[in-house]
């Protein structure tokens, strides 16, 4: 059995500029007296899909289906604006939000999630929400919520050039989670090229 995802994974620039964010979140939750676990800066990643725990003959038919190039040409990504989940309540996941390219990656996370079940692996049925989880709530209190919203600003944090889609192997220990990508398909504009006049 092994643990997969797939993700968009980050460019340095960007984990950087994002890393940057999360500190800037820290000391905010570290004077409100929160427990929050941090994302390892090297760790960060936005999840499309997670399979949870698969058998071999899936996971190599998975990881065949994955190398397959998607038809969605490369596009920027903007990294932007603070949220939390659930809606409602006391928050357990902090994450970052996407503003341009939302819609392309939407595209490719339904491409992604028609190759999962092709392969017969089920999928969440939940819809997508694109974000990229920045720490999560050991405990919470309802008031978390608003600390963290307080501290939310419009600027863009990080802006991404996507062209790769990874399938990332887990391993998980009590050091903490510790990722092997397995492989990447690249996107391909699906348009055929112009026809040449004579
Ligand atoms: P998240 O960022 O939304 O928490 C690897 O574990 C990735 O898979 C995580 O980044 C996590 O996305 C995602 N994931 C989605 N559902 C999960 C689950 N039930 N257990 C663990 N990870 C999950």
């Amino acid at each position: 059995m092994k643990r997969l995802f797939v993700a968009i994974e980050l460019a340095a620039a960007a984990r950087e500029a994002i890393a940057g964010e999360q500190r800037r979140l820290q000391r905010a939750a570290a004077g409100s007296g929160s427990a929050m676990k941090w994302v390892d800066p090297r760790h960060l990643h936005l999840t499309l899909a997670f399979l949870g725990e698969v058998a071999a003959a899936e996971a190599e038919a998975l990881e065949r289906a994955m190398q397959r190039p998607f038809t969605v040409p490369p596009f920027w990504l903007a990294f932007e604006r603070v949220g939390v989940f659930p809606p409602a309540g006391p928050p357990r996941v902090l994450w970052l939000g996407v503003g341009e390219g939302a819609e392309a990656l939407i595209a490719v996370q339904r491409q992604v999630a028609a190759r999962v079940e092709a392969v017969g692996i089920p999928i969440e049925r939940r819809p997508f929400q694109p974000h990229l989880t920045l720490a999560r709530w050991r405990t919470s209190r309802p008031g978390d919520r608003r600390w963290v919203l307080a501290l939310d600003r419009p600027d863009r944090v990080a802006r991404l050039a996507v062209e790769t889609v990874a399938l990332i192997h887990s391993r998980l220990s009590p050091g903490g989670p510790s990722y092997t990508t397995l492989c990447r398909a690249p996107l391909v504009d699906p348009a055929p090229p112009p026809l040449q006049s004579s």
